[in-house]
């Protein structure tokens, strides 16, 4: 089969990353007899210097051509002036918005392999295998108004936290397609005891609930659901949140894993079907990393195993997902490990020896 996709590094350690990510697509390739048509393009920091902008409309019309857009990570110092007009960030913020990419799935697994890499107890993270499912299209990140404006009393700054029924609700129910799909236990996420919209939230998901009879669900404030992350992560299957507490608390989950280096994500504008094709955009949740940026040992298997979801919710390939997975699951019991993860970093691989060895795994 032949597909596109549209590759956008990014800044920082993101094109280091992407680079493996797309040997292993290629060797997909040539495994399964695939074809994958790649096109590059700038986006966030670099697009900022080069063209001006984060995203240019060209862009845009690239991403949302493609079958599928494999993203990086933007932002970074040089670009972080508060003052400045435009963000890097700006640039990914604008493609999941206009591809209504609204459910962004992530998935938090702890590696048997590298239970002792974790900051945590070995014995808190066994059985360590969830979902968080993180609204990504409204919220705080996009509601209007939006702005810094000078009072007499000084500057002021403007936030908007709105959520309509209908964002809530869809969101919702790729949870409980999920949770159905795997254990029948479906945790959402407010703080419905001090915001309106999450007691909308957590109203919606009750109703909801009654057309999924099967699913047991759960509600959980946010602070408490922090807590319970750390102390007792075996106890979430799959969990939902809105966009800002599904951004802190999957940077949270995954000092589970050991590494953010690890965790990849799907972005999808409809519940996730294996096998299907449906449009998506694929990252892994870590960001730039500016302070190991060119240095060549930044963790290649977030973006790896990023191209693994991609082959799975995209392109229809799910025998091919697999073996990503089943590669990367190789390599770590071989011992290979990225500094990040690694007992004695002097002998830690590089990003470009775990892409290969993963590579060459399939
Ligand atoms: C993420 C990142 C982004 C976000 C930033 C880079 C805008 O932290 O994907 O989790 O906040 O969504
Ligand atoms: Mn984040």
């Amino acid at each position: 089969m032949e597909f596109d996709i549209a590759v956008l590094s990014g800044d920082g350690i993101g094109p280091e990353v992407i680079a493996e990510g797309v040997k292993v697509l290629e060797k997909v390739g040539s495994r399964f007899g695939h074809r994958f048509h790649l096109t590059y393009d700038d986006v966030g920091g670099i697009a900022i210097d080069k063209h001006g902008v984060p995203l240019r409309p060209e862009t845009m019309e690239m991403a949302r051509d493609a079958d599928a857009v494999l993203f990086g990570a933007v932002g970074g110092p040089k670009w972080d002036d508060p003052k400045a007009g435009v963000r890097p960030e700006d640039g990914i913020l604008e493609i999941r918005k206009a591809l209504s990419l609204f459910a962004n799935i992530r998935p938090v697994k702890v590696f048997p392999d590298l239970v002792e890499s974790s900051v945590l107890k070995p014995g808190v993270l066994h059985g360590v295998d969830m979902v968080v499912i993180r609204e990504l299209t409204g919220g705080l990140y996009y509601a209007l108004p939006k702005n810094r404006r000078r009072t007499r009393r000084g500057w002021t700054g403007v936030d908007t936290l709105r959520y309509s029924q209908a964002e809530i609700e869809r969101v919702l129910r790729v949870g409980f397609e999920l949770a159905r799909r795997r254990s029948g236990k479906l945790t959402s996420v407010d703080k419905a005891n001090v915001l309106e919209t999450s007691r909308l939230w957590r109203q919606v998901a009750t109703e909801l609930g009654e057309e999924y009879p099967d699913v047991e669900l759960e509600h959980i404030l946010v602070d408490n659901c922090a807590m319970q992350l750390i102390q007792r992560p075996s106890r979430f299957d799959v969990i939902v949140a809105e966009n800002t507490f599904g951004d802190i608390l999957t940077d949270e989950a995954a000092v589970l894993t050991a590494s953010m280096g690890l965790l990849p994500s799907a972005s999808l504008a409809e519940i996730p079907t294996e096998g299907r094709r449906a449009r998506g955009l694929y990252e892994p949740i870590h960001g730039t990393a500016p302070d190991i940026a060119g240095r060549g040992i930044a963790n290649p298997i977030a973006a790896i195993l990023s191209v693994a979801l991609m082959l799975r919710y995209s392109l229809g390939l799910t025998e091919e997902a697999a073996v990503v997975e089943q590669a990367v699951e190789a390599a770590l019991d071989e011992g290979l490990r990225t500094p990040d993860i690694a007992a004695q970093p002097e002998s830690a691989t590089t990003t470009t020896q775990m892409g290969e060895r993963i590579a060459s795994r399939l």
